[in-house]
């Protein structure tokens, strides 16, 4: 408990210019992997709908499914601090919902946060959950679950918008930003304008810190991979090869061999 990452601990970090590192993930090895590597932030997104799901948008993603999926992860995170991703209609109904939901995280998951998409039109929710003592890691600029609304996935760029945005999430009382999608010049004014964290995705350099969805970066999402992505990894190929190996072993009776047998 004494080195679990808090939201003290995060605004510290921003205050003495320390990188915050935030990754998302859906299951049990990979957050324990993720927090033995030091990641400070466990995201259970909401892009389980397309990366483990293989839905075409996160509109489907249910609670119920987040909530098995964030339980999971927080088993393997002793010391991250896992954020439960409030899915679509899970919040923008009604703040008896909002609360409700974001209640369900810290109640049946073990995790310490939730996040939720928007800006100044989702403020009041924001405030209550928090008034409700659960924290919130909120989301501006291009918005996920706002997809069919921004006319599909595009770099945000009205400045004026954004930086209200910011300003009136950290009045509603969110603890940290994402910023995604967003001009990289705007990122940096909207970082430098903001007491708390700004944690960017397609949001520049200048951001407090990064977060990455983890089938990007470990090159498990062998579709389009969008610019803003650097892949450390090329696991899906490695794991096609494998694959092919053990279909190819079995059919030829390489497998198994000797050594295998009792
Ligand atoms: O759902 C998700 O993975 C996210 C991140 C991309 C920030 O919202």
């Amino acid at each position: 408990m004494q080195n679990k990452i808090t939201v003290t601990k995060l605004l510290n970090m921003k205050k003495k210019g320390e990188k915050i590192v935030e990754l998302t993930a859906y299951d049990y090895p990979f957050a324990q992997m993720m927090d033995k590597s030091g990641v400070h932030i466990i995201l259970v997104g909401d892009s389980l709908g397309m990366v483990v799901q293989g839905e075409t948008s996160t509109l489907p993603v249910t609670m119920d499914e987040m909530i098995y999926h964030t339980r999971i992860v927080s088993a393997g995170a002793k010391n991250a601090m896992v954020i439960g991703d409030m899915p679509f209609m899970s919040y923008q109904a009604s703040t008896t919902d909002a609360i409700v939901n974001a209640g369900r995280f810290l109640k049946e998951t073990g995790a310490a946060a939730v996040k939720l998409e928007g800006g100044a039109s989702v403020s009041h929710l924001i405030k209550a959950i928090t008034e409700a003592s659960i924290p919130v890691q909120a989301h501006i600029g291009l918005t996920p679950q706002s997809v069919h609304q921004m006319g599909g996935y595009k770099v945000q760029r009205n400045e004026k918008k954004l930086l209200d945005d910011a300003l009136e999430v950290q009045e509603a009382g969110a603890f940290s930003v994402v910023l995604e999608g967003i001009h990289a010049a705007i990122s940096k004014k909207i970082t430098q304008s903001l007491a708390i964290p700004t944690i960017g995705i397609g949001a520049g350099p200048d951001c407090d810190g990064q977060v990455l969805v983890l089938h990007d970066l470990l090159g498990l999402n062998e579709k389009h991979v969008p610019k803003f992505v650097k892949q450390y990894a090329s696991l899906g190929e490695q794991a096609r090869k494998g694959i092919s190996s053990f279909v190819e072993d079995v059919q030829s009776g390489k497998f198994p061999s000797e050594e295998h047998c009792y």
